[in-house]
């Protein structure tokens, strides 16, 4: 299968999770292409007051089979870059989408949960089908084995 890794990361916790996908999904035969989502301004302090926000990179889901979306978690929100993103309606109608979310504390419901839920809200209103999604407690001490789980879980296919 072709699949695109459709991340957004500041500090690289998100996009280290997401090469790790992508090397495991490499290794099973797929063809697994992460592309970067950016804007004009990446800090997430500035850009949640920055209401305007500007995509420089919008990448295109259309030549994919399957999707796997990731982004932080910023305010106990979305990060208002990949908000923009899905705002942006880039073409999800019908295809298979996983979503991931990491995020600082050691709990899920300390932020991840509403998170996803919320990325899970967003994808499917541009017609995704979310099949699963995951939440990384970044400064959890499971944190390596929720990693190695979320790899396994997400290079089924
Ligand atoms: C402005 C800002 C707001 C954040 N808000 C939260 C939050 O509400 N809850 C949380 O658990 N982590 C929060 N974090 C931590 C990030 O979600 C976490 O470090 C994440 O793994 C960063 O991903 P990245 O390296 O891919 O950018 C915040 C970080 C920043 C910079």
């Amino acid at each position: 299968m072709n699949i695109g890794l459709i991340v957004y990361s500041y500090t690289g916790n998100t996009l280290s999770v997401a090469e790790k996908i992508q090397n495991q999904l490499q290794a099973q035969g797929h063809t697994a292409i992460i592309e970067r989502v950016h804007a004009s301004n990446e800090d997430p302090q500035k850009n949640r007051l920055d209401k305007t926000g500007s995509l420089t990179q919008a990448p295109d889901p259309l030549p994919y089979d399957a999707l796997i979306l990731a982004a932080p978690v910023n305010g106990f929100s979305l990060a208002k870059i990949m908000q923009d993103y899905l705002a942006s309606r880039p073409g999800l109608a019908g295809k298979p989408v996983r979503l991931f979310v990491t995020h600082h504390f050691p709990k899920a419901w300390l932020g991840g949960s509403q998170t996803i839920r919320q990325f899970d809200k967003l994808c499917a209103a541009n017609g995704a089908k979310v099949e699963a999604t995951a939440i990384i407690d970044w400064s959890s001490k499971k944190r390596e084995q929720e990693i190695a789980e979320l790899v396994n879980r997400f290079s089924q296919f």
